[in-house]
């Protein structure tokens, strides 16, 4: 055994032996072991969705729910986030069935993803936000365009390019990804080229109810151009890396305005121009989650950030009051999207819920900023509210706890494996 192993070994046992004398039920010992098992529901849950029986290999399902509500849909911001999991998987599996297993459907899911851009579709361009499970486009009324997807699937492909090339596999990556070319053929340099070219321009946010500028697009749309950029450079198209990077510090500046010195928090959207009004506290979870899909470990606007967490803090503040399930244990506060919601998973004519995905995205949040017991709170909040068999739905009912909405998101599946990541993560670094 290394040595760091042994050390990782020696401190678990003594926190193990530590918490048993503290706590006779063992607390600490049960909810290690629960993380330990949804770790295995949450993964089966994604790769259930992935290439449903009845779809095209390659596209993932937001939720088998097919009515109340129907989420039986590509989303391209929902695929991209589990597909990125999917990506990290494939690059530590150790097993070689299973990593094959990842890799074949992320192929798939790239050659999905290229044909969604080829699909007409009433958005006109790459900003359309769902696809019907065959490819085809989806027709029904929508907010879109919704212009996070793009820079999502260039973020979560750009992560599999990189880890093809440290296997020697350039050609593949120039094959199937990024070309050079103008106009490109290829998946991420055709999603670069939009988000380059089509930033400022209005579209509807992550929740697809406002048209206006959005902090969570900005912010993974500058990841994606400055991930891409590094990509561009390596495979020798320094004239499109010049240029994306470029538009990054533009929207980087353009980040920093949303900043309210009155309110001292980062509002969620500037310009509205459409759709939903009355969010007048302008607080939004969203803000945390463009944190975690967009910042790239280059100082800028990182989880430790005072303005981010002075923004983490306010979101606590006001959803500790609003929803009674707070106030009936010490659990973490469950945590919504935002607090003038009246979407309560089936209708909008109604009130707003916790959501699971909001709530594990604060505990990621608190591991990426090293705080492990404030992290822990945030997932045994979902530990107390999940269904006995360990699955989880889009929302918490704020009375009851209950789960409800699209039963088994995806979403929700992926944004608790993002959080055990980042506390993995956060273990391994706790030990020199
Ligand atoms: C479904 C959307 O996905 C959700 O975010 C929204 O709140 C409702 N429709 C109402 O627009
Ligand atoms: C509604 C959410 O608001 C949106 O962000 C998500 O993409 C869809 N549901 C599908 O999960």
């Amino acid at each position: 055994m290394s040595q760091k192993i042994v050390k990782r070994w020696v401190l678990k046992t003594m926190l193990v032996v530590a918490c048993v004398g503290m706590a006779p039920m063992a607390m600490g010992a049960s909810f290690e072991k629960w993380l330990e098992g949804e770790r295995d529901i949450a993964m089966k849950g994604l790769l259930n969705h992935i290439s449903p029986k009845d779809g095209m290999p390659g596209s993932v399902i937001a939720s088998p729910s097919k009515n109340n509500p129907n989420y039986y849909f590509h989303w391209v911001r929902d695929a991209a986030l589990v597909m990125d999991v999917i990506v990290k998987r494939y690059q530590h599996e150790e097993d070689v069935n299973m990593k094959q297993a990842y890799y074949d459907r992320i192929l798939d899911y790239i050659h999905f993803s290229r044909s969604n851009q080829l699909m007409p579709n009433r958005s006109g361009g790459l900003g359309e936000p769902k696809f019907n499970v065959d490819g085809t486009a989806f027709d029904g009324d929508w907010g879109r365009p919704q212009n996070d997807g793009p820079a999502l699937r260039a973020i979560t492909l750009i992560h599999f390019a990189k880890e093809l090339l440290s296997q020697g596999q350039e050609e593949q990556v120039r094959t199937l990804l990024y070309d050079n070319a103008l106009p490109s053929k290829t998946v991420i340099k055709v999603d670069l080229e939009f988000v380059s070219h089509h930033w400022k321009e209005a579209s509807f946010d992550l929740w697809e109810e406002v048209l206006g500028d959005h902090f969570y697009t900005r912010m993974v749309q500058r990841r994606a151009l400055l991930d891409g950029a590094e990509l561009a450079r390596i495979l020798g198209d320094q004239g499109a890396a010049d240029w994306y990077k470029k538009q990054a510090l533009a929207i980087e500046k353009s980040l920093l305005s949303f900043w309210d010195e009155n309110r001292k928090i980062f509002v969620t959207t500037l310009n509205p121009s459409g759709g939903l009004q009355g969010k007048e506290s302008h607080l939004d979870v969203a803000i945390i989650l463009g944190i975690l899909h967009g910042y790239r470990d280059d100082g800028f606007l990182s989880p430790t950030d005072d303005r981010v967490l002075a923004t983490a803090r306010a979101l606590e503040l006001a959803f500790e009051s609003l929803y009674p399930i707070n106030g009936q244990s010490n659990l973490g506060t469950a945590i919504g999207r935002y607090p003038e919601d009246r979407y309560d998973g089936y209708t909008t004519s109604s009130q707003g819920n916790p959501w699971v995905l909001a709530t594990a995205a604060f505990a990621e949040f608190y591991y990426k900023g090293a705080d492990q017991k404030k992290g822990d709170l945030f997932l045994k909040r979902i530990e107390h509210h999940a269904n006995p068999d360990g699955s989880l739905s889009e929302q918490m009912n704020r009375y009851s706890g209950f789960m409800q909405g699209a039963h088994d998101l995806t979403w929700s599946y992926a944004s608790f494996l993002t959080a055990l990541f980042a506390r993995d993560q956060n273990e391994t670094n706790l030990i020199p």
